[in-house]
């Protein structure tokens, strides 16, 4: 009997080595493979049936003997994973091949639709490829919704024999595991969504930055850009993966640039864009991640089908990745517009602690606290932009009524005093002063919330990237929204 065991670090990390040593001891054929994204029912162990595959979770070694038996009626028992509601109202693009292949076969990735985008985007012109990626609207999926399409006709068209494709997967945003879960479990996606990219701008090299966090992303990915190079996919390009060194900001696009050429990670002033000069002062496409790996989708799917998914100028899908104070913390991949309440209750069902919802940070540590008020807002660029929030890189961190949301706030400032790079006074300097000014607050000074009304507004307006100017989001979405947790 085969057994189906994920290898992706959130099963690890609840013990599913142990569970997959269990079921070879009990005589099973063990198939390791990517995660499903149902984190709570980790460690999950799939097998064959007639109706597909059924589901058993989360696991402990003790339980596998009688699913390799057979056993009818298993107390672990999901049943058929296509039924589990969890998945049937999601609508996976990117992660279609999620929980079912093993991450470094190649077959795998074929046999589940893998390679098609590459094969067609072989026969375009380069600019039809670029074309494709304008019609379909797909905007950047780090945050800052730049349409990709027309990124790549920058360098496409930018002077100069030598260019490149860097893949930010410096993912440091809280509660956010997307990014992972790809380079882990489905690497060979990223590879065809930047040899697509490669072939659409000229590029002959690309470059996969990854935090240091991740080790275990960082060995997989290489051992399957050997694995794709030998397969011969990498035509005309080659691409190699590097480890951060633990800094937010690198995830900052000239910041993680800097941090490639072998320096600190310091914000540098645009003018130039890196597309014009990036990597060594070359033209450079700079997607995140899952940019990327939205690419084979609509080069094997064509634009129109991408584009249908979604609302307004938001098009497509963007995995939303639950975490916090859920019962159900998990990946959800759906079209954009989707609310935050849906996302809350009918997939991640409300609080661990049985508590209600007072919070949902949405975007990282710099995305606002999205209050009840606005959980009815459809997730989408535009309508997040009208009530102050962002949606990031798709993370949400929930809060029950326990949290203090001014301690909240003063946590933002104070990751921004030690994730600043430096370079510029208002993040510098802004966030240092934030901190006290909180503190001064919250003994009672309340002239000090005028200050910090200031100060916000300098650090926004002023500052030189996104760690400065957005730090400000949580720190007076919490003070408007929830003005009582800072009157002590
Ligand atoms: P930006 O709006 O300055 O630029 C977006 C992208 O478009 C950049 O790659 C830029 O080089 C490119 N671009 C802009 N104009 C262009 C043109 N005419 N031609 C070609 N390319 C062009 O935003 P930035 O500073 O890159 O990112 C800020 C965003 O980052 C925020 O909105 C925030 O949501 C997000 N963010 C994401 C984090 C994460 O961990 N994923 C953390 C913090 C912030
Ligand atoms: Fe550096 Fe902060 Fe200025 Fe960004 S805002 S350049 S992180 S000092």
């Amino acid at each position: 009997r085969r057994l189906y065991v994920p290898e992706d670090s959130g099963a690890l990390a609840v013990g599913a080595d142990a569970v997959a040593r269990a079921a070879e001891a009990a005589g099973a054929e063990v198939w390791r493979t990517s995660s499903r994204g149902l984190f709570w029912l980790e460690p999950l162990v799939e097998v064959d049936s007639a109706e597909g595959r059924v589901g058993y979770g989360p696991c402990t070694p003790a339980d596998v003997a009688a699913i390799v038996a057979g056993t009818p009626d298993h107390p672990k028992a999901l049943g058929p994973m296509d039924t589990l509601p969890y998945l049937q109202r999601q609508q996976r693009l990117t992660f279609a091949r999620a929980g079912l292949t093993r991450p470094l076969s190649i077959a795998d990735y074929e046999a589940h639709g893998g390679g098609a985008g590459l094969r067609a985007a072989r026969a375009m012109a380069p600019e039809a490829i670029i074309q494709a990626i304008v019609d379909s609207g797909l905007r950047g999926r780090g945050g800052a919704a730049f349409p990709a399409g027309i990124k790549w006709r920058t360098v496409a068209q930018a002077a100069g024999e030598l260019k490149y494709v860097v893949c930010n997967g410096d993912e440091g945003d809280s509660g956010t595991y997307a990014d992972r879960m790809l380079l882990e479990g489905d690497p060979f996606l990223l590879i065809e969504g930047m040899a697509i990219a490669a072939r659409a701008v000229g590029a002959s090299r690309g470059y996969v930055y990854v935090r240091s966090e991740y080790p275990r992303s960082v060995e997989i990915f290489g051992r399957a850009i050997e694995v794709a190079r030998a397969a011969g996919w990498l035509d005309g390009f080659d691409m190699e993966v590097r480890m951060g060194a633990g800094s937010y900001v690198c995830g900052e696009e000239t910041a993680m640039l800097e941090s490639l050429e072998g320096r600190r990670g310091v914000v540098r002033a645009k003018p130039p864009l890196p597309a014009i000069a990036g990597l060594f002062g070359r033209p450079t496409v700079i997607n995140n991640l899952l940019t990327l790996a939205a690419v084979p989708t609509i080069l094997a799917e064509g634009p129109a089908y991408y584009r249908d998914f979604g609302v307004g100028r938001s098009t497509g899908t963007m995995p939303f990745q639950l975490a916090g104070n859920l019962r159900f913390p998990g990946l959800v991949e759906r079209a954009f517009g989707v609310t935050l309440r849906e996302l809350l209750f009918d997939f991640g069902g409300g609080t661990a602690s049985g508590r209600p919802v007072k919070a949902v940070q949405v975007g990282g540590p710099l995305g606002s606290y999205v209050p009840e008020e606005h959980w009815d807002v459809p997730l989408d660029y535009e309508a997040y932009a009208v009530v102050g929030a962002v949606l990031g890189h798709g993370g949400l961190v929930v809060h029950d009524d326990t949290a203090d949301m001014a301690r909240l706030a003063r946590y933002a400032m104070a990751f921004c005093a030690q994730e600043s790079c430096g370079k510029c006074t208002p993040c510098r300097i802004g966030s240092t002063r934030g901190v006290e000014v909180i503190d001064k607050l919250l003994a009672g000074d309340e002239r000090q919330e005028s200050l910090l009304r200031d100060l916000c507004d300098t650090m926004k307006h002023a500052s030189l990237c996104a760690m400065g100017s957005m730090t400000p989001l949580p720190v007076l979405s919490a003070l408007n929204h929830y003005p009582e947790d800072f009157r002590r």
